[in-house]
């Protein structure tokens, strides 16, 4: 299976993917392309020192939403691209997107959802005060962090924690669970019954 990674930022489930990828946990799939909204994201880097071809779009050159996202349909297109994952890509998909990767398209998020969608979720923890919090690998559909839920993972928040630590402890569990999502999806392992995805 043929994957294409978006990403913003550092890119450290990037690299957790590819290093499964490498050591031959995940077989049978490789990251062809690497698509940041951010020119300098460290992400680009990791990816070009694995030899995988990067692609930088930058939002503000597009009249709207709908043309950037059309300049990444393009940048998938000739891949033969079968799963699409966001790995800290800061933007919401614009419906064609989702439509046209139906269920391709896997997300990492910092918390146990549907607790704490959206932005800055192990502060949004951290400031609710749960004793618990975690990770969850889902599939993307219209809504924000709302799609069906493939692997979570919980890790505890301590007396002494900020949200600094305390997102640190998530960040260890999201390269467990992305890697191991990659992997069930590549050995055609999950099925999506309407929010339930079933692993078989
Ligand atoms: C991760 O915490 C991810 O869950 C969130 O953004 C962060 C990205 O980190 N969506 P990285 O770029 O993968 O290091």
């Amino acid at each position: 299976i043929n994957i294409a990674v978006l990403v913003s930022g550092r890119g450290s489930n990037l690299q957790s993917v590819i290093d499964s990828i490498e050591s031959g946990d995940i077989q049978n799939a490789a990251i062809k392309v690497v698509i940041s909204d951010i020119g300098d994201a460290y992400a680009l880097e990791r990816a070009r020192n694995h030899r995988i071809s990067t692609v930088f779009i930058d939002p503000s050159s597009f009249e709207n939403k709908q043309a950037f996202e059309q300049e990444i349909l393009r940048a998938l297109k000739g891949h033969d691209i079968g799963l699409i994952l966001l790995a800290g890509y800061m933007r919401i998909m614009g419906k064609e997107m989702i439509r046209t990767y139906r269920n391709r398209i896997i997300n990492i998020h910092p918390a146990l959802l549907p607790s704490f969608m959206g932005l800055h979720a192990q502060q949004q923890a951290f400031d609710y005060g749960v004793k618990v919090s975690g990770c969850t690998v889902h599939f993307v559909d219209e809504g924000m962090d709302t799609g069906p839920i493939i692997l979570q993972k919980c890790v505890p928040v301590m007396e002494d924690d900020t949200a600094e630590t305390l997102a640190a402890r998530i960040l260890e569990q999201e390269h467990k669970i992305l890697p191991e999502a990659v992997k069930l999806f590549v050995e055609g392992k999950l099925k999506v019954e309407g929010r339930v995805v079933v692993h078989t």
